[in-house]
């Protein structure tokens, strides 16, 4: 007889936390004492010593020539945004599925972000409707390498040339992907990355721009060290109205260590995934993974996705078996998120959100493939499961296996949860 679900009073499938995440030793320690012992804590001058240092580091692992520090994935895009001089006003192309900030970004610099569906084979940016998005007011697009995923960049890239767009590569979740052995981040004009707490390369927070263009490198360091011009910066003409959204000591010399770790952690990760979709293919119907896509070299796992049948769970909703998943002791979402026009981070204040001002229209509906993502099909699982060996995969698809073999009584038991509305 199989042990009843810890959701309806059975004992977990886990008790023990996944991670840690970060994982740190003896290398941060030593780089924080280098660092106290410095006496110079701070981004300025900026670049200073560890962020000059971990900017190569960084440029030379993604494969760019420059990469410019900040404090955070949000204004990294912003940074991004505002050094090719993209007009306020202008309207900015980024996919309905993802963080606010990749909307949140253009719209601080009083751009109008406008909305996209995503493909269902990647839950990136859709390529047809991108196109079908731009206007005479489009000047720059916005892709997300979301999850384990990256965007058509064959596609992407060739609309941006033809139609004369700035393309800009959202690589928080893609620290290191590759695409045609092009790093995440190196495809576009510029590439931005968030080193906050929970992503693949962290230092608490961060943030970098990426890009092969000197000009734009040149002012990404002057916009972010408060319009500064300063030697190996000065060499162009405009005086832009800059912000301090320098790096510390602290984080760059962290971030050192954690680049060191990355390879190793991503070869740790890719061997329990691959375990993972052996295992839940033989023994988990209903769950699939999105398809893997040749031209991708290298594929990262922020967040392993997985897609849901329900028919395969006696017709029981995703948040359910969410529920009974985080019972058992599984870390995992559902609305990890929702298509941006119905997220309340994305508030419709006409004072601060210029899309509202311009008179841009939310109504739902407009997004099916992200609101099937959000509302029905996708269980997001964390990367720091994945650093945890065999034991750990083994442990998920133990819970996914209980909770099918008992979803008859997970459909009757308890009644319906919250979560479990369709939308
Ligand atoms: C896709 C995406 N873009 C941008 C950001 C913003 O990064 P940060 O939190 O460092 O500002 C995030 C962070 O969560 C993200 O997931």
């Amino acid at each position: 007889m199989a042990e009843r679900l810890a959701l309806l009073g059975g004992s977990p499938v886990r008790t023990t936390p996944f991670g840690p995440w970060p994982e740190s030793g003896e290398p941060e320690a030593r780089a924080l004492e280098r660092v106290l012992e410095s006496h110079s804590w701070g981004g300025f001058p900026s670049p200073n010593v560890e962020a000059r240092a971990f900017a190569e580091e960084f440029a030379a692992y993604v494969g760019t020539r420059h990469t410019a520090l900040c404090a955070n994935g949000t204004v990294a895009i912003q940074l991004a945004l505002q050094a090719a001089r993209v007009s306020p006003g202008a309207e900015v192309v980024v996919p309905a599925y993802t963080f606010v900030a990749t909307a949140a970004a253009p719209a601080a610099g009083g751009m109008i972000p406008v909305f996209v569906d995503v493909e269902p084979d990647s839950y990136c940016i859709d390529p047809d409707a991108l196109e079908a998005a731009l206007t005479e007011r489009t000047e720059a697009i916005v892709v997300v390498h979301l999850a384990c995923s990256m965007a058509d960049m064959d596609r992407i890239e060739e609309i941006a040339r033809r139609r004369g767009l700035l393309l800009v590569e959202d690589c928080a979740h893609a620290h290191g992907a590759r695409f045609r052995d092009r790093g995440a981040g190196s495809i576009g004009d510029l590439g931005t990355f968030s080193m906050q707490s929970t992503k693949l390369l962290t230092a608490g927070e961060g943030g970098a721009v990426t890009t092969d263009d000197d000009v734009l490198q040149q002012r990404l360091l002057s916009l972010a060290n408060c319009g500064r011009k300063e030697p190996g910066y000065d060499g162009f003409p405009e005086r832009m109205l800059g912000h301090n959204l320098r790096i510390t000591e602290w984080q760059a010399a962290i971030l050192r260590e954690q680049l060191r770790r990355l390879p190793e952690q991503h070869e740790r990760r890719t061997a329990a995934i691959t375990r993972l979709t052996a295992r839940l293919e033989a023994e988990v119907p209903g769950l699939r993974c999105l398809p893997e896509d040749p031209r991708i070299t290298r594929r990262t796992h922020y967040q392993w996705i997985l897609r849901y049948d329900a028919e395969a769970f006696a017709g029981v909703h995703r948040d359910r078996v969410l529920e009974a998943l985080h019972a058992e002791g599984i870390p995992c979402s559902g609305r990890f998120y929702v298509p941006l026009s119905e997220d309340p981070l994305f508030a419709e204040d006409p004072l601060t959100n210029p899309a509202v001002r311009a008179g841009a229209r939310f109504e739902g509906g407009r997004f099916p493939v992200t609101a099937q993502a959000a509302y029905h099909e996708a269980i997001w699982l964390p990367h720091e499961i994945f650093l945890g060996g065999d034991a750990a995969v083994d442990d998920v698809v133990a819970a996914f296996a209980r909770i099918q073999q008992q979803a008859e009584t997970l459909r009757h038991g308890a009644g319906q949860s919250a979560g479990s509305a369709a939308r």
